[in-house]
């Protein structure tokens, strides 16, 4: 498997959105560096930074009036639900949804970085958030 790498691929140049790209690729190349014992711990983590990545561009988005938002948004909450259930089920012992999860997601984060991700860089530098 490819261990998911920072890339100028992902680069939008816009120092907020790339920050926590950034730090998601790093969570994600863990989570798959991860042996049986630590993949509960390492998925924990990136769920946790998921879901704080998702809800400041979510809020990024209604505050600042961006009109893809609610497309954007619904990726945004079907991603997270089958991290959080891939989560749950690494808790009861069972590691492959999220070993699964964990290979297929960087080839997903590309896409969602260069569509959503992408569009949502533009409108902010000329609205800029609260
Ligand atoms: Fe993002
Ligand atoms: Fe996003």
């Amino acid at each position: 498997m490819d261990i998911a790498e920072w890339s100028d691929a992902l680069r939008l140049d816009f120092d907020p959105l790339d920050a926590l790209n950034r730090k998601l690729i790093e969570d994600l190349a863990r989570a798959q560096r991860a042996g049986n014992d630590d993949l509960l711990l390492a998925w924990g983590e990136l769920v946790a930074h998921v879901t704080t990545h998702f809800g400041q561009e979510d809020r990024w988005m209604r505050t600042t009036g961006h009109g893809q938002s609610e497309a954007h948004a619904l990726e945004h909450r079907v991603v997270l639900n089958l991290l959080r259930e891939g989560l749950a089920q690494a808790r009861n012992g069972q590691l492959a949804p999220a070993r699964q999860m964990a290979r297929e997601l960087g080839a997903w984060f590309l896409r969602h970085t260069q569509s959503f991700d992408a569009a949502l860089a533009l409108h902010l530098r000329s609205h800029t958030p609260a």
